[in-house]
């Protein structure tokens, strides 16, 4: 929306609002229940109550193009800020007194530890961490392959007993040098020394760190999500062990190299339900990216950031949800709405059970973030039974190879890791993790380097730009 010096405000403001093609097309698109947005519509409204006096609300502006039948082109504006009306309206309605209050998500906020004070590694090798971070120990390892030499595509395996599968190249982690990261305590990994060290490895326990109400109903929510895209999502690993599923961004299949949202589903759902499914997955890693922003320290934290800023990259988006920000979590059938706070990078996976032989990721960004909301073990599964049963820690762990590292897999782990590094997950043997990954793959980070400035921008939409590009 443009103004020039020296129009008359109380004649023309109007006409000016709504000759702009492009501010057409936002009150259309907000009169749109499948896809209205709280944030551009409270940032389009803030907008039009400055530029035009007298205008404080949606009705106050329904009121005054209703009034001026005579402009040309007004019907169609008119009956779209009337359709808007109603959505809004039919969306208080419906939400009343069921969504989650502002002292609710306050709650649910710092039970989540969202509320932390910023802190480094240096803070933590001089002992002088948030009380609201639980101890974080430090281990120095260097990277290495004389102890830890594994072939690429090589299966790791922590059992003992006889392996079930044929024809894979499979290698038991206990003749190598490994250490494990067990799940009682937060863990850091370090290479160099305290004068000049490197992170390699960061597995935070205990996320949510509050065992609060609102955090077990946030687990069960996270855990549901990923239930639902097993059953609705396209397997994108069909090869691998259990499921992943990705949304956001991505390059298409491998042959046909396009970049844009993901197509996800394979099942035939209603509009509605596909919107609905893509806003729950939204929710879980935006709250899981919320939580690293949290808890992660500066270091690791600057890194991801700063790729994201370097290379200007958009928020998650899929085919069914616009661009924007804020996003709704659905705790105990409550949604707890969070209107302005930003959404998770735009590239996402949801896992079940997933696991993958060694292989590297190639990316620019030298870190990945994991998350593990839930892992149960099936003991019935022959390797849980007998002399040689796996303890419930063993197996579906992620192993970073030439560092030697064991990550107990459990419930409430954040894990940055270094996807380009030779990487794994041990064979399952009846464990099933259930978690989310947010990741920066250099397919993506090329392809959108590849687009132009004004591709870019329909993937970057900020609310402030679809208000105030004439
Ligand atoms: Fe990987």
């Amino acid at each position: 929306m443009c103004r020039t010096a020296g129009q008359d405000r109380s004649k023309k403001s109007l006409q000016i609002f709504i000759e702009n093609p492009k501010n057409q097309r936002v009150i259309a698109g907000l009169a749109q229940p499948s896809s209205f947005d709280f944030d551009i519509a409270s940032g389009f409204l803030a907008t039009v109550c400055k530029e035009i006096p007298g205008i404080q609300s949606w009705e106050n502006l329904y009121r005054r193009v209703s009034s001026l039948r005579n402009c040309p082109n007004l019907s169609e504006v008119t009956s779209d800020l009337r359709r808007l009306l109603n959505t809004m309206k039919t969306r208080d309605a419906r939400a009343g007194s069921l969504v989650a209050t502002h002292r609710q998500k306050r709650k649910l906020i710092v039970e989540c530890g969202l509320r932390q004070k910023s802190y480094s590694v240096a803070d933590i090798l001089s002992n002088n961490i948030p009380d609201t971070i639980p101890p974080i120990t430090v281990l120095w390892r260097e990277r290495s392959d004389s102890d830890r030499k594994i072939r690429r595509y090589t299966y790791l395996s922590e059992y003992e007993g006889p392996e079930q599968l044929t024809g894979k190249r499979i290698e038991r982690t206990t003749d190598y040098d490994m250490i494990y990261l067990h799940n009682d305590e937060s863990h850091i990994v370090l290479s160099g020394s305290p004068d000049k060290f490197e992170v390699e490895l960061m597995a935070l326990r205990q996320v949510p760190t509050g065992d609060g109400l609102y955090s077990e109903g946030l687990m069960s929510f996270l855990s549901q999500a990923v239930d639902a895209a097993r059953d609705v999502r396209r397997n994108i690993r069909p090869t691998h062990d259990g499921v992943m599923n990705q949304i956001g961004l991505n390059m298409g299949p491998r042959h046909c190299r396009v970049f844009g949202a993901a197509k996800s589903f394979t099942k035939k759902l209603t509009d509605e339900q596909m919107i609905s499914h893509d806003h729950d997955i939204i929710g879980a890693v935006s709250v899981f990216w919320a939580i690293c922003q949290a808890i992660l320290p500066e270091d690791i934290r600057s890194t991801i950031n700063q790729y994201m800023e370097d290379e200007q990259l958009p928020a998650l988006q899929t085919r069914n949800v616009e661009p924007g920000s804020g996003f709704t979590l659905h705790i105990k059938e409550k949604p707890f709405f969070f209107p302005y706070a930003p959404r998770a990078p735009p590239e996402a996976y949801i896992n079940k059970g997933y696991g993958a032989p060694t292989h590297t990721d190639p990316t620019y960004c030298c870190f990945a973030l994991a998350f593990i909301v839930r892992r149960v073990i099936d003991r019935s599964h022959p390797a849980r039974q007998g002399a040689k049963a796996l303890q419930d820690h063993m197996g579906g762990n992620y192993v970073d190879v030439r560092l030697g590292v064991i990550v107990a897999s459990a419930a409430g782990t954040i894990l940055a890791f270094k996807p380009g590094e030779m990487h794994a997950t041990t064979l399952s043997h009846g464990a099933c993790n259930y978690g989310y990954a947010i990741t920066f793959s250099r397919r993506l980070a090329d392809g959108y380097r590849e687009l132009s400035g004004e591709k870019k921008a329909d993937y970057f939409i900020k609310s402030e730009e679809i208000v105030s590009h004439a």
